[in-house]
């Protein structure tokens, strides 16, 4: 290879920040990193408590940095990485460096409202942000937007819905999209009676039919706000009205979603149930990158199915769609009110049933307001954590 060339390969090297990096989407998104190490350098890891998966990660991948969010564990990270030539620090503000540092695409993969910050910091220092955190949208919507508008950020959907959208909105067409049909799989309890679900144990709601995933959003898979909060999501990625956002129960999860424009054309993206993918159709972007995700092979697959989903079994989807319209901090409200159910709910404190009980009364009981600002924002989830926190 000629000196010029070697540069220029040198060049493509894309860097990577992971926020959330020891989780689900972070331990996948290492796994892509991994089959292609002429393509990427990762240069920060940020995690929450997972000292063992962080370093084993700061290890192999040789970052410059890595943060731990509780600052208890800054020693004993400090210590297992002794003998490795990285930058260590604890605490929030440890988190939010590894959002400032260096970085081509920032994997945005903290789960909940704790992401919600360093998220936005990566978009405020015009990253790409391949954003996995979708409560951070669903709280901060029009703050991520217009801080994205500000510094040029771009956003790209790591959700398999939204990364489907993603690949085959037309932009060209914007304007002759008819709507966005967001397939769910309709959960665990999907086939069962409302009574039963009420009532269903940790176990049950952890045992997602298609999926591997986080906890949590395993238990919103469960209850289907997960696709409530989806719903809300691709409202604020495709800039798309509710009323053009149908929610369609399609058990296979084969089809990661569709968009039907005005001429009657229905365009979808298909693809194994297998969150590499989509990751690294971020990772690469606009290039498509190999995965090491088994083909479909639609022969076995035989059918695909649809249904409506039932919102009489599931009230969240209402719910989201309720707290969307109202705006302002209602989004937050429900967002964190199912945070604190959620958490309840697998610490055994409440049945099943009782996760979208307490996200309603949460809902009527704290009194909405306009969200000018962070400040705002987290005052709003303040309330709703005590509210939620007092009906537990
Ligand atoms: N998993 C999926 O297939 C999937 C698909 C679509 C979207 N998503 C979305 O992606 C996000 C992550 O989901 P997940 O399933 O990967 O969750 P997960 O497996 O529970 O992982 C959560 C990650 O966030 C880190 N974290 C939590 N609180 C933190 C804090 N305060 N500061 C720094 N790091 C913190 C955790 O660190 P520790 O491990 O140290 O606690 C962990 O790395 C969620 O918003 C989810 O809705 C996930």
């Amino acid at each position: 290879m000629v000196r010029g060339e070697k540069q220029e390969a040198r060049s493509e090297i894309k860097k990577i920040s992971i926020l959330g990096a020891t989780g689900s989407i972070g331990q996948q998104t290492l796994s892509v990193i991994r089959q292609h190490p002429d393509k990427f350098k990762i240069t920060a890891l940020a995690a929450q408590k997972n000292v063992e998966a962080l370093a084993v990660a700061a290890r192999e991948f040789r970052p410059r940095f890595v943060a731990v969010d509780d600052i208890t564990l800054y020693p004993e990270l400090k210590k297992a990485l002794a003998d490795v030539d990285v930058e260590i620090a604890g605490g929030r503000a440890a988190v939010m460096e590894a959002a400032h540092r260096e970085a081509d695409i920032c994997v945005a993969a903290i789960v909940g409202i704790a992401g919600l910050e360093p998220t936005l910091a990566a978009i405020e220092r015009g990253r790409t942000v391949a954003l996995a955190n979708k409560e951070a949208l669903v709280c901060a919507g029009p703050l991520m937007l217009q801080a994205a508008q500000k510094s040029g950020a771009k956003i790209l959907p790591v959700d398999s819905e939204h990364n489907a959208i993603f690949q085959v909105m037309e932009n060209h067409n914007r304007a002759a999209v008819r709507k966005i049909i967001l397939t769910a799989s309709g959960g665990p309890f999907r086939a069962w009676d409302k009574n039963k679900i009420q009532n269903a144990t940790r176990e049950d709601a952890l045992r997602h039919p298609n999926w591997s995933m986080g906890e949590k959003i395993t238990i919103d898979s469960a209850t289907l706000m997960n696709k409530g909060l989806e719903f809300i999501e691709a409202h604020y990625l495709f800039a798309m009205p509710p009323e053009q956002i149908e929610i369609l129960v399609h058990p296979q999860s084969i089809i990661h979603s569709m968009v039907e424009y005005a001429d009657g054309s229905v365009l979808a993206q298909l693809g194994p149930p297998d969150m590499r993918v989509p990751i690294a159709y971020c990772l690469g972007y606009p290039q498509r990158i190999a995965t090491a995700a088994k083909p479909l092979n639609f022969a076995e697959i035989k059918s695909l199915s649809f249904e409506e989903p039932d919102v009489d079994k599931f009230p969240a989807l209402n719910l989201t769609r309720a707290a969307l319209a109202a705006g302002g901090a209602a989004p937050t409200i429900m967002n964190t009110a199912n945070e604190i159910a959620v958490a309840a709910f697998l610490a055994g404190k409440i049945t099943f049933g009782r996760i979208t009980e307490i996200i309603d009364a949460a809902l009527q009981r704290v009194e909405n307001a306009p969200i000018k600002n962070l400040a705002e924002l987290f005052a709003a989830d303040a309330a709703a954590r005590r509210a939620s926190e007092e009906m537990i």
